[in-house]
């Protein structure tokens, strides 16, 4: 399995070079490189504990304790910058603040930002629900809302951790197609770290196979896959068979042996 060489512009919008990063005496990740170029979408995907997370919130400026860099255009960050929108796994609405609210939450509410809040609503195809409260949408509004708020910055990266594993088949399939639609008028280029491989050939330009740790290594980015399949992208076809069996070859051969053992191997 080759290294990842990530095939994007000279000047890509992202570029994060991590050397290592530690919790406590345990090197969670380490020589990392992961580039972006500008309305790009790339998956990260990987089994569990290869640190697609902690990848992620790095890249969010959520962590800034690991050796190394990121830059956004050319410009190091030093923390979280307007010029991202991150969407996780669960929407983590205010309960406090109604969906306008939370939309607006990233300005804090600022002079006109209400009537923006209501257009990001409709957007996500939430018209007319700014008035109501987090605990009245049920779990597939609450993450479009989630995504309305992500785009209130008018970012030009969107992290996702895993954003649709939370929702039923038929919402997830529509929050695919929402964030392709958002990500295309707006220039926008997006990280999407799923575990669903279908999701990452739908969506993505790029796939990123990330690896666990293995004893003589910490966790890394071990495969890049681009995805030529033209867009828009078949749902009932699957996008590229070829890819898809070899992403699922790499995933069973980087994954412990008793998560794909039968029972009696157990
Ligand atoms: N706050 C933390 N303190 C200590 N160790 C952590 C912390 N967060 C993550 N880790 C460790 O870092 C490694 C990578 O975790 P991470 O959450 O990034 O994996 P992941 O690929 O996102 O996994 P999953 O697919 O289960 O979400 C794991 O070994 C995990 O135990
Ligand atoms: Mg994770």
């Amino acid at each position: 399995m080759s290294a990842a060489q990530p095939a994007v512009a000279a000047h890509p919008l992202l570029e994060a070079v991590i050397e290592t990063k530690r919790f406590g005496e345990h090197t969670v990740l380490e020589e990392t490189l992961l580039r972006i170029a500008h309305g790009e979408i790339v998956s990260l995907v990987g089994p569990s504990g290869s640190g697609k997370s902690t990848l992620l919130r790095i890249v969010a400026g959520l962590d800034r304790d690991f050796a190394g860099t990121v830059a956004l255009d050319g410009v190091v960050q030093q923390g979280p910058s307007a010029q991202l929108g991150v969407i996780f796994q669960e929407p983590r609405l205010l309960p406090w603040l109604t969906v306008a609210d939370n939309v607006c939450f990233p300005a804090r509410a600022r002079d006109g930002s209400g009537k923006r809040a209501e257009r990001l609503l409709e957007e996500v195809g939430l018209a007319r629900i700014g008035g109501r409260w987090p605990k009245q949408l049920s779990g597939g509004m609450a993450q479009r809302v989630a995504l309305a708020r992500g785009l209130f910055s008018q970012p030009r990266l969107l992290l996702l951790d895993e954003p649709f594993s939370a929702v039923d088949a038929i919402t997830r399939m529509r929050l695919q197609d929402l964030l392709l639609s958002i990500t295309r008028a707006h220039g926008m280029a997006a990280l999407v770290v799923t575990h669903d491989l279908d999701e990452a050939l739908l969506l993505s330009d790029r796939v990123l196979l990330m690896a666990p740790p293995d004893g003589s290594h910490a966790a890394r980015i071990v495969r890049e896959t681009t995805v030529d399949t033209p867009q828009p992208r078949l749902r009932d076809a699957i996008v590229d068979g070829r890819l898809r069996s070899q992403l699922l070859a790499d995933l069973a051969a980087l994954a412990p042996t008793s998560c794909y053992a039968y029972p009696s191997e157990i």
